[in-house]
């Protein structure tokens, strides 16, 4: 079915009410998104929602509805009335499940690491290959954050190595550590959704039995060969002396999901504890590593 989207620029004061308009005139589906450039909002469980402050509410309308009634019902409402700004964009009748599935392909991190979808032929069986669909919690390969860590994995000899996955998701970086031959991952994420995401990967890949999954109040005191954490600058922040506690001493510690400008900041508070390596950068997404003393 073609469909008729209608974006209305808003701020945090005003993007809820104007969600509420589109869907009193008929929207069938509202979105909002950053209209500047936050690169990820991850609210932690319980918080409020936080909306940006440049933001885009679109609303999602039939193709048969009638778009110029719903533009002066909206402007006759609207603070600015006479200057409302707005977008309507025509979307082509597409199948988007059809779409999406062209659109992802099986992706190399390193030299030996695959991460494959289901319906794609796996371009080398000899070599590490994760299976993994995209679902319901963050980590396919496509974002930067996970494909540093990836790729750092890929560099290690995992074989016969206990690890910590800080921040699991989709459970991504503990299939992929498990397949490149650690033998036990413990996985650790706030989202218990992200948790049964990880279980469901890690059956899929007939891996489940190697990979133990908690929410961090249950999480175990554990000291690994290797922890990998993908979570923001602000919980490594925080949360630095608890991921300290799991590398075991000469253990590798690698950070993720930090921007260029953070950094020193990061580099500077785990020196205290690690032998930092040089960073490495992709996009505008940088990744730490380093040697526990
Ligand atoms: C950017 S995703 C990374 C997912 C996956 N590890 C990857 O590399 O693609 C960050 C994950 O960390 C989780 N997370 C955020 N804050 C956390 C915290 N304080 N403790 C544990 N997990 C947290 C989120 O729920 C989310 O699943």
């Amino acid at each position: 079915m073609p469909w008729i989207q209608l974006r209305l620029s808003a701020n945090e004061d005003t993007s809820e009410k104007y969600s509420d308009w589109l869907s009193a005139c008929g929207a069938q589906a509202v979105t909002f998104i950053d209209a500047q450039d936050t690169p990820i909002y991850e609210p932690l469980p319980g918080d409020e929602v936080i909306y940006w402050h440049n933001t885009v509410v679109m609303g999602l309308f039939d193709a048969s509805h009638d778009m110029d009634k719903t533009i002066t019902y909206l402007k006759s409402i609207h603070p600015d009335k006479n200057n409302m700004a707005y977008k309507l964009e025509q979307l082509e009748d597409k199948d988007w499940e059809r779409e999406w599935m062209d659109n992802f392909h099986p992706m190399k991190f390193g030299e030996r690491l695959w991460i494959c979808p289901s319906w794609r032929e796996v371009p080398d069986p000899t070599a590490v290959n994760v299976m993994l669909d995209p679902g319901l919690a963050f980590g396919t390969g496509t974002h930067p954050t996970t494909a540093l860590c990836l790729t750092w994995l890929d560099g290690l000899d995992l074989v016969g190595k206990t690890v910590v996955d800080f921040g699991c998701g989709s459970g991504i970086l503990s299939l992929a550590a498990l397949k490149l031959g650690a033998k036990k991952v413990i996985g650790i994420d706030i989202d218990p959704q992200a948790l049964q995401a990880s279980k469901a990967n890690a059956e899929r890949n007939g891996i489940a039995d190697r990979l133990a999954l908690f929410l961090p109040k249950d999480q175990p005191s554990f000291k690994a060969d290797v922890v990998v954490a993908n979570i923001l600058a602000g919980p490594l922040r925080e949360l630095a002396p608890t991921i300290i506690e799991f590398v075991a001493p000469n253990g590798q510690l690698a950070l993720s999901g930090v921007l260029e400008e953070q950094a020193n900041e990061l580099q500077n508070i785990y020196s205290q504890w690690c032998e930092m390596d040089a960073i490495a950068v992709q996009d505008e997404w940088v990744r730490l590593s380093g040697k526990k003393n």
